[in-house]
């Protein structure tokens, strides 16, 4: 399946594509996990090209089993589109129900490229193109991850619960949020 979404451009913010995941991404990939917020925040670490390749085929294997849908986020629009500086995913769950997850690249973060990529990505799969029906959309982070938390508002994922901790993937409390479909009347 091949789907491309865009995220316009505003005065803080190149234009910017999503689109699967793709072996031409490895090198990107492997730069972007060097960061320490990434490896601090994530809980898929990537360390080497095998790494990458490796999460790679697992998120192509996601597209084919109709069970999450990872995206790369590009920068650049009509004209052309550079590395992969982002990510943004929809994992199945159960009873309508999936999950979202995302991340930037250090050097273009706090520009609204976290916020706008996910909110392309809700629009996408709470819509009509969408191979998959969720009506609800979880979001977790850590308590301490405050720019995630502010992603989350951002999108409208309200907060519903405080997780408690699970050592060791998840050592410190957490945050739930949701959002829901729109009912159409
Ligand atoms: C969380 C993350 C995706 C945000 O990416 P981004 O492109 O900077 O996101 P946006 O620019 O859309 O929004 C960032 C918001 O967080 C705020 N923010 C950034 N760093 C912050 C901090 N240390 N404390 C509090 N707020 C912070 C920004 O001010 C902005 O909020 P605002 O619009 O109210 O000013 C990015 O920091 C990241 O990849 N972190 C590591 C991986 C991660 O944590 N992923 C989420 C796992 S749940």
């Amino acid at each position: 399946m091949s789907v491309q979404l865009s995220v316009g451009s505003t005065a803080s913010l190149p234009a910017a594509c999503l689109r699967p995941w793709q072996l031409d991404d490895v090198d990107a990939l492997v730069s972007a996990h060097r960061d320490p917020a990434l490896r601090r925040w994530l809980t898929s670490v990537i360390s080497s090209e095998l790494d990458a390749r490796r999460w790679i085929d697992s998120q192509r294997q996601g597209w084919a089993a109709g069970t999450r849908f990872s995206f790369a986020i590009l920068e650049g629009g009509g004209e052309g589109f550079g590395a992969a500086i982002g990510h943004v995913t929809v994992k199945l769950g159960d009873e309508g129900s999936a999950e979202v997850g995302y991340w930037t690249a250090a050097e273009v973060r706090g520009r609204g490229l976290a916020s706008r990529a996910l909110e392309t990505v809700v629009q996408w799969v709470f819509g009509k193109e969408s191979p998959v029906a969720p009506v609800r959309l979880g979001l977790f982070h850590a308590v301490g991850n405050h720019a995630s938390c502010r992603v989350a508002e951002r999108c409208g994922f309200e907060l519903e619960a405080l997780l408690p901790a699970q050592p060791p993937a998840f050592p410190t409390e957490g945050h739930l949020h949701v959002r829901h479909k729109p009912t159409l009347h």
